[in-house]
């Protein structure tokens, strides 16, 4: 009998998805929900053939340490935490899972665009809290979302899906990316190209979707805060570290701009110590596709790009496909 791979799962997944992969494999699972940190890690893959990561960082060190290692399949469309280089420089396949999530994650983001606008949590915590005493007419003013501009930065899938939306509340979408849409997709979503600071200037929700990469890092600074309107909010469901939290802090304290909806952060867990301190701000715990049904996709999605690769097929999900040249 063939020797089966050993493939190392960093977080308890479904069973379906640990299922699918002891079909073929020898599996170990990590029983704890939480990333392991690089020096754990690269003690666990020694002997892998196959690392599924759910957060976890893959880095040189980690790789350094696993010279069996064929493929390192996400569970999830973002990859940053993985040195993609350094993989394909030792001819380790990475994946990831894309689709599955679109819809989830733009839903999400709405939900955090329309808690800040309409200050769903503010209004909620002041109900619990039993301070709401006394029917004010004054109470909780917010800002309305139908007929305002949604500028979307980064219009790939989820930015798509996130167009999508904006339009059910009949809004105007301008949108800004690298890449500029086809003319159908610009006139089906009915968005309009813009350049970046045309974005800024005029978006009353900006909300961004790019991936963190060298050239995202802090796209949304001290400069582009200050391009925004005042009245306008800031959504970010991408990565924390596309926007420089302590510029964001500044401009949510000033209220250079009104609010912001934040599901991601620079150093997660960790919170900067101001943004817990601010009313204008919903926060969330990186919950952008965490929905049952969702997170079994991205699961299964992972297993299969993983067992593809083991079995020497190229994976649907294949983020350096030069691994094959
Ligand atoms: C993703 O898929 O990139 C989500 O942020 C989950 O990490």
């Amino acid at each position: 009998m063939a020797v089966r791979p050993k493939v190392f799962v960093t977080r308890p997944l479904p069973a379906p998805a640990l299922e699918l992969l002891a079909l073929q494999c020898e599996v170990v699972v990590h029983p704890e929900d939480a990333a392991l940190a690089p020096p754990e890690l690269a003690e666990r893959c020694r002997d892998t053939q196959g690392l599924l990561v759910v957060g976890a960082r893959v880095n040189q060190e980690v790789l350094s340490h696993a010279p069996n290692l064929k493929v390192v399949a996400n569970c999830g469309v973002g990859y940053d935490n993985i040195d993609v280089m350094a993989c394909t420089q030792r001819g380790i396949v990475v994946t990831n899972t894309p689709g599955v999530l679109t819809d989830t994650t733009a839903d999400l983001a709405f939900a955090l665009l329309m808690a800040v606008a309409r200050r769903v949590a503010e209004g909620d915590r002041l109900v619990r809290d039993g301070r709401w005493q006394r029917s004010e007419w004054g109470l909780l003013w917010g800002a309305d979302i139908h007929h305002q501009t949604l500028g979307l930065y980064g219009f790939g899938r989820i930015g798509q899906a996130m167009a999508r939306r904006g339009r059910g509340f009949l809004m105007r979408i301008i949108y800004h990316d690298a890449l500029r849409a086809s003319d159908v997709i610009e006139r089906e979503l009915g968005a309009e190209y813009v350049d970046r600071d045309t974005l800024l200037r005029e978006a009353d929700f900006l909300s961004l979707h790019v991936p963190l990469t060298p050239e995202t890092h802090h796209l949304i600074g001290a400069r582009e805060l200050s391009l925004m309107k005042p009245t306008a909010f800031l959504i970010n469901t991408a990565r924390g570290k596309v926007v420089d939290e302590e510029a964001l802090v500044a401009a949510l304290k000033s209220r250079a701009i009104a609010g912001a909806g934040l599901d991601v952060f620079e150093q997660e867990p960790h919170l900067h110590p101001e943004l817990p301190k601010l009313e204008n701000v919903v926060l969330l715990p990186h919950v952008g596709s965490a929905t049952a049904a969702t997170r079994l996709k991205m699961a299964l999605l992972a297993a299969e790009n993983l067992l593809a690769a083991l079995e020497g097929r190229r994976p649907p999900n294949i983020v350096n496909p030069e691994v094959y040249v």
